[in-house]
C-alpha cells in the first residue's frame, strides 16, 4: 500500500503523498498543499525541505556515506581522477576508455582564454578577492559564446560544460598571476589537468614548473572530494538560477558567488586564518576552544559542523590521511598541521561539539595540503570552486534536460505592516 502522510488543519484533514527514493529517504509531497488548504509550510534555511528529486549524489548524514552516481567517495578516491569523476557526475556513468580520452581532448582543446577574455584581467585593481574575479570572468564568458547560451541541444551543453570546466583553471591561474605581477603563461594541452592548472599557476617563461607527482595525485584527490554535495548552499544557487532559464555561464557564476561565504566554501581561508591567529598569538588550544564555548567573542572553530553530517565528513577522513602523507613525502613539517589535529583532538572529546554532533568537515585539512602546493589562502576558495565546477554542471544539466523543473520560486510568510496610508513629504515628522 502507498504510503500517505495525514495533515488535519481545524475540522480538515487531507491526506498528503509520501515519496521514497531509491535510498529508502521518505520525503511528504507537499506540492498540492496549498492550492488543497490556502496553508504554506515554513522551514528556514530548508533544513526539512527537498528542493528536487536528483539522481546525482547520495549522502547519509548520520552514517557518514557519500556517494557519486552510488559509487563511495572513498573508492573513488583510491581508484578514479577528476576528470573522470566530472564525466561520472555530468553524464551519470563511468566513461570507457575512447569516452574518457576524448573527454580530456576537449577540456585540453578549451583550456585557452580568449584574448580579448584576458585583458579583463588588467581591469581589476591589486587585491582584488580572487572569488569576485572569477564569478565575473565566468559570467562574461557568456559575452564570447552567444553559440552556447540557447543551450537546449545537449552537445551544444557539452560544449559549453567543456569550455568552463577547462577555462576556470586558466582563469583562476590567471587571476592569481596578474595579481602578484607575474607573467601569463598558457595552458599546454598535453599536460593532466591538474598538471595543467600547476604549471599555469607556477612556471615561468623560461623555466617550467615541475611538480613532485605526490603533490599532483593529492591535488586531483582534493578536487575530487570536493566535486558535489548534492543540495548545498551554492549547488542551490546554480539550480536556482538555471531554473529561470538562465544560461550555464551566468548559473555557476552566481554558484561562485555563494560558495564565497566562510560558513560555506570560504570556510578553507577561515580555517587556515584561525590556525594561523592560535599560532601567532601563542594561544592553547584548550584556551581557543574555551572561548568558542562560552560564544561571547562569536567566534566558532571553522571547519567544524555541517548541516548533514552528524557523525563524520567522509572528505575530511581521506583529507586528513593525504595531508599526512603529502608532507612526509616532500619531507614538509607545517605546524598548522599540528594545531588542526590537537584542535580535533580536543573538541571530539568535549561534550559541547558531541552534543552538537560537530565533526571536522572538508574545509578542516584541505588548507594544509594546499599550502603544501604553494597555493595561496586567498586562492583557497577558488580551489574548491574549480573542485566543485563539475557538480554544479551536472545538476544544471539535471533540472534543465532531465527532471525539467519549474522556476523555482519559494513564498515567504510576511511579517510587515499591513496596509498603511502613503505621507506627503511635508507631513511626515
Ligand atoms: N563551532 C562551534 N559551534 C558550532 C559550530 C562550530 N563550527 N558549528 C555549529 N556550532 C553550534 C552552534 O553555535 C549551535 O549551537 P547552539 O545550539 O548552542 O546555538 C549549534 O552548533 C548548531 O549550529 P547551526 O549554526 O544551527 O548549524 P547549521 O546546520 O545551521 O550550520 C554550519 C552548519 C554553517 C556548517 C556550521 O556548523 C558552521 O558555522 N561551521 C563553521 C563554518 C564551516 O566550517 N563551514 C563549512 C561547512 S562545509 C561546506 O559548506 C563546504
Amino acid at each position: 500500500m502507498t504510503e500517505t502522510a495525514r495533515l488535519t488543519l481545524g475540522d480538515r484533514t487531507i491526506d498528503l503523498p509520501v515519496i521514497v527514493g531509491s535510498e529508502n529517504e521518505h520525503a511528504i509531497d507537499i506540492s498540492q498543499l496549498r492550492k488543497e488548504t490556502g496553508y504554506i509550510t515554513l522551514d528556514e534555511g530548508y533544513g526539512n525541505t527537498g528542493a528536487c528529486m536528483s539522481a546525482i549524489t547520495f549522502i547519509d548524514g548520520d552514517k557518514g556515506i557519500l556517494r557519486y552516481r552510488g559509487i563511495p567517495i572513498e573508492v573513488l578516491a583510491e581508484h578514479s581522477s577528476f576528470v573522470e569523476v566530472a564525466y561520472l557526475l555530468i553524464w551519470g556513468k563511468l566513461p570507457n576508455r575512447p569516452e574518457l580520452e576524448s573527454f580530456r581532448q576537449l577540456m585540453a582543446k578549451h583550456s585557452f582564454l580568449r584574448e580579448q577574455l584576458r585583458h579583463h584581467f588588467e581591469a581589476f585593481p591589486p587585491g582584488s578577492p580572487p572569488m569576485a574575479v572569477l564569478s565575473a570572468v565566468l559570467n562574461s564568458m557568456a559575452c564570447f559564446y552567444p553559440e552556447l547560451l540557447e543551450a537546449e541541444d545537449v552537445d551544444i551543453f557539452q560544449e559549453g560544460a567543456a569550455r568552463i570546466l577547462s577555462k576556470v583553471r586558466t582563469i583562476a591561474a590567471y587571476s592569481y598571476n596578474h595579481d602578484m605581477g607575474h607573467s601569463l603563461v598558457y595552458p599546454h594541452p598535453d599536460k593532466s589537468f591538474c598538471e595543467n592548472f600547476l604549471h599555469m599557476m607556477f612556471s615561468q617563461p623560461y623555466k617550467d614548473y615541475e611538480p613532485d607527482p605526490a603533490l599532483v595525485r593529492a591535488l586531483d584527490v582534493l578536487l575530487l572530494l570536493h566535486a558535489d554535495h548534492e543540495q548545498n548552499c551554492s549547488t542551490s544557487t546554480v539550480r536556482m538560477v538555471g531554473s529561470s532559464g538562465a544560461n550555464l555561464f551566468a548559473s555557476v557564476s552566481a554558484g561562485v558567488s555563494a560558495l564565497w561565504g566562510p560558513l560555506h566554501g570560504g570556510a578553507n581561508v577561515a580555517v587556515v586564518q584561525m590556525l594561523e591567529t592560535i599560532l601567532s598569538r601563542g594561544m592553547s588550544v584548550k584556551d581557543y576552544v574555551e572561548q568558542v564555548k562560552n560564544k561571547k567573542e562569536g567566534i566558532r572553530i571553522m571547519g567544524f559542523g555541517h548541516r548533514v553530517y552528524k557523525s563524520f565528513d567522509p572528505r575530511a577522513k581521506i583529507i586528513k590521511t593525504q595531508a599526512e602523507a603529502v608532507l612526509k613525502k616532500i619531507h614538509r613539517d607545517d605546524p598548522l598541521l599540528a594545531i588542526a589535529e590537537e584542535l580535533e583532538g580536543v573538541a571530539l572529546e568535549d561534550d559541547y561539539f558531541k552534543e552538537r554532533s560537530l565533526y571536522p568537515n572538508v574545509d578542516f585539512y584541505s588548507g594544509v595540503i594546499l599550502r603544501a602546493l604553494g597555493i595561496p589562502t586567498a586562492m583557497f576558495t577558488v580551489m574548491f570552486a574549480i573542485g566543485r565546477m563539475p557538480g554544479w554542471i551536472a545538476q544544471w544539466y539535471e533540472d534543465r534536460f532531465i527532471t525539467k523543473g519549474r522556476i523555482q520560486r519559494p513564498r515567504q510568510v510576511y511579517t510587515g505592516p499591513t496596509e498603511l496610508c502613503y505621507v506627503p513629504l511635508d507631513n511626515r515628522d
